[in-house]
């Protein structure tokens, strides 16, 4: 794991883009794992501004996406097919048909799952996923426990995600859904590259114990661990529990120039 230490979230969100944009400058048919919640936002801001301002061409790339309610309707204000509408798909030139979303009203969820799978498979495989973490260490909606071997599938959110996302629904935790498809760790694991941000107090320690701690599936993301290639860009509140976290300024700082971003 590469882990970046930046000053402000902005900072950190910036190197995701950068990341990001590099994949899709290298190989403009590139597949990209995309996230929602309140972590990707300005990754997504910062992806717009090189589309308008740097031209940064999403015309043949694909997207899939991390999970969905279930039971929300697209057109549902907090669900995540309209958060990506909102946050990214419409400020960019994604053709419609190459993004994809898990259908949270699918009847046949096992089918819709499976469908999901093959369709990242038939893409050619994930290029880069970007991940938030929740504070109990999921990623995706892969709460602790969660088999590290899972693929696409159903699962019940724990009450502290919910309570978590409750802050997208006025506040009223009764009104987020118990259930969501999500792509499952396995799944997530073979993404070519994996990008994690994570800021604010309230992650550090699903940060250290991610990071640092013993690979356990109480903290899915520490799965990450046995990744390839993951790198890990979070701000100064969520560096605070790191043991080696002046290592990895120390790493960040002596990078190579043809390493760095
Ligand atoms: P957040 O959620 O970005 O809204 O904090 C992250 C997550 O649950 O993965």
């Amino acid at each position: 794991m590469e882990i970046i230490i930046q000053p402000t979230p902005e900072a950190a969100s910036v190197i995701a883009a950068r990341i990001i944009a590099r994949v899709v400058r290298e190989k403009p048919h590139a597949v990209l794992g995309l996230a929602t919640g309140s972590t990707p936002l300005a990754t997504y801001r910062e992806l717009i501004r090189l589309h308008r301002e740097e031209a940064l061409d999403f015309s043949g790339v694909t997207t899939f996406n991390l999970d969905e309610y279930v039971g929300l309707p697209p057109e549902h204000p907090q669900s995540y097919h309209a958060f990506m509408q909102e946050n990214f798909f419409r400020h960019v030139n994604l053709g419609e048909e190459h993004t994809h979303i898990p259908n949270g009203m699918a009847q046949d969820v096992p089918r819709e799952c499976a469908r999901y799978e093959a369709a990242i498979v038939a893409a050619g495989g994930i290029d880069v996923q970007l991940l938030g973490i929740g504070s109990d260490g999921h990623i995706g909606f892969n709460e602790p426990t969660s088999s590290l071997a899972s693929r696409t599938r159903i699962k019940t959110l724990t009450e502290l995600t919910r309570k978590d996302n409750a802050r997208f629904f006025n506040g009223d935790m009764g009104k987020v859904p118990m259930h969501c498809i999500t792509m499952g760790v396995g799944t997530i694991m073979e993404s070519k590259a994996v990008v994690l941000l994570a800021f604010g107090a309230n992650k550090a320690t699903a940060i250290a114990d991610a990071c640092e701690g013993p690979m356990t599936a109480m903290n899915p993301a520490s799965i990450l661990q046995m990744h390839r290639t993951a790198k890990v860009a979070i701000d100064e509140p969520a560096s605070t529990q790191l043991r080696k976290r002046d290592y990895y300024r120390y790493v960040y700082d002596n990078k190579p120039v043809w390493q760095r971003l």
